[in-house]
């Protein structure tokens, strides 16, 4: 099929080059020029496992990059909008892009489209975007709006998208919905994953995949529901964390005993300083704002992001436990994007860890294995020292604080990283370590959950000093 995906973030870009992978003809359409040269030129623009190998095989045979959306309008049969649907500041989602796209694809429709919300968006968006269509002069007969929300997480985007764990499709129409269905078939009948060049299937893959079709309005609400409940389990496994800190419990072991009730399950239930991305915060607030203008107050979505603000001060907490003073203190820094396996740094709690570290007067030296570029452009120069190396971060630092979940860290040389160190403290904000590991290491050992462990001679020294 010929199809359009307009926005070339990290859906767009990740679904044009997987619907190249499974034999579509793809135009892959971004406004802003210079990531449309950059993809042409061959570069990836964002760090995404496979997404280098499916751009190398289709670009410039069976994927095409733009920057004009008539052209690529024009010849397609179905268009996917996959623009950023960021939050407005009253908490409500801004749908302005959305808007404009959907005006742009009015006003060149030349053919019967099939327009399908990619982006997240809050329910009765497909009625809107068939609104405007229609205020904006495309003849009814000659589109339909579908709503097949994208379910894929930053890090496992390419096989997330290949093996998904189900299609949601809402709509309308049942000829609309025929027509996705045929677009996503060979993930439906199981045949991409039988090819001998298909990209790997992850160890819990599901093949063939699930179709659900649903009405657009449920099709919407299940994408945010969905996003609202895995924060809020997130949420909640913090709040226990909490408790167990408090009483001293292992929340590892906790978490081992409730994720193994099929009921729970063990995804998500990871104790941390808190999700963020571009995703969680924004959809649950949209979602929030949406159910209450609909009459329906979900006050339990106000609990979930206070607690998940509110575990960055708790680990601030044990930043102050583990050093007292913080002011001069050297840190050293392991992570900067939101999670492990992405460049991304939007609504990073690494990030915001930093800026809360950096009012306290701390020095910072930040090493990440793939979002320290973007993350320059967050700070001011001289702000934040970056490293390219992990054990050189440590160098003469006070302690180690690991704010990302990048397998990276959870393989360090203990040694050489107590050598390296000024003082052997690790606080981990992703319990990556189990503290029998870092005590046997000679470490003093902070994490989320869990009682702080200080090695034998550490306690030793310490009594003999006192
Ligand atoms: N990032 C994720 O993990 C993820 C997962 C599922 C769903 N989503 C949803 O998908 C949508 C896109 O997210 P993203 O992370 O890819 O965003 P993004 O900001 O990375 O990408 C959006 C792209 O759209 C382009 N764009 C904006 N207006 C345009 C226009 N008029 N014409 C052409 N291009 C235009 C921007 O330049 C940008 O490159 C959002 O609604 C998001 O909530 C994101």
């Amino acid at each position: 099929m010929d199809i359009a995906i307009i926005g070339s973030g990290y859906v767009g870009l990740v679904a044009a080059a997987a619907f190249a992978e499974i034999g579509h003809n793809v135009i892959c359409v971004d406004n802003d020029v210079t990531k449309v040269d950059a993809l042409n030129r061959g570069e990836t623009l964002i760090h995404e496992r496979f997404l280098p190998e499916l751009l190398a095989r289709h670009r410039g045979d069976r994927l095409r990059f733009t920057s004009c959306v008539d052209d690529a309008v024009r010849s397609s049969s179905v268009i996917f909008i996959a623009v950023g649907t960021p939050s407005a500041e009253s908490g409500d989602a801004d749908l302005s892009l959305v808007e404009n796209v959907a005006c742009s694809i009015a006003q060149t429709i030349n053919s019967h489209k099939i327009i399908v919300e990619k982006s997240t968006v809050p329910v009765c968006t497909s009625q809107w975007i068939r609104r405007v269509m229609l205020q904006n002069g495309a003849p009814r007969e000659m589109f339909d709006v579908v709503c097949n929300p994208e379910f894929l997480r930053e890090g496992t985007a390419v096989t997330d998208f290949l093996y998904p764990h189900r299609i949601v499709i809402g709509a309308d129409c049942a000829s609309a919905a025929e027509t996705l269905r045929k677009v996503y078939t060979p993930l439906l009948d199981g045949s991409y994953a039988k090819l001998t060049k298909a990209i790997p299937q992850p160890d819990n893959a599901v093949v063939p995949t699930r179709l659900i079709v649903t009405s657009a309005e449920s099709a919407e609400v299940i994408k945010h529901a969905s996003n609202a409940f895995l924060a809020m389990k997130i949420s909640f496994i913090n709040a226990v964390a909490n408790v167990c800190e408090a009483v001293g419990a292992d929340v590892e072991e906790v978490c081992k005993g409730m994720g193994s009730d099929a009921r729970i399950g063990s995804e998500f239930l990871k104790p941390g300083i808190g999700y963020g991305g571009s995703c969680f915060p924004k959809d649950l607030t949209a979602f929030r704002s949406v159910s209450y203008d609909s009459g329906y107050d979900f006050r339990l979505l106000d609990e979930v992001c206070r607690i998940n603000e509110e575990q960055r001060f708790r680990f601030l907490r044990k930043v102050r436990q583990a050093l007292w003073n913080l002011k001069g203190k050297r840190l050293a820094v392991l992570g900067l994007a939101y999670k492990g396996g992405t460049d991304d740094i939007r609504e990073s709690p690494a990030i915001a860890m930093v800026k809360l570290l950096l009012k306290e007067k701390c020095e910072i030296v930040a090493y990440d294995p793939a979002a320290t570029e973007r993350a320059k452009e967050i700070f001011r120069d001289g702000e934040v020292q970056f490293s390219h190396d992990l054990y050189d971060t440590a160098t003469d630092a006070d302690a180690l604080l690991i704010l990302t979940d990048w397998e990276e860290f959870a393989g360090m040389d203990l040694t050489r990283l107590g050598k390296a160190m000024k003082n052997q403290i690790v606080i981990d904000g992703r319990n990556l370590y189990r503290p029998e590991t870092m005590i046997e290491s000679g470490f003093t050992y902070y994490s989320i959950g869990r009682r702080e462990r200080v090695p034998r001679k550490v306690v030793r020294r310490l009594n003999t000093a006192a």
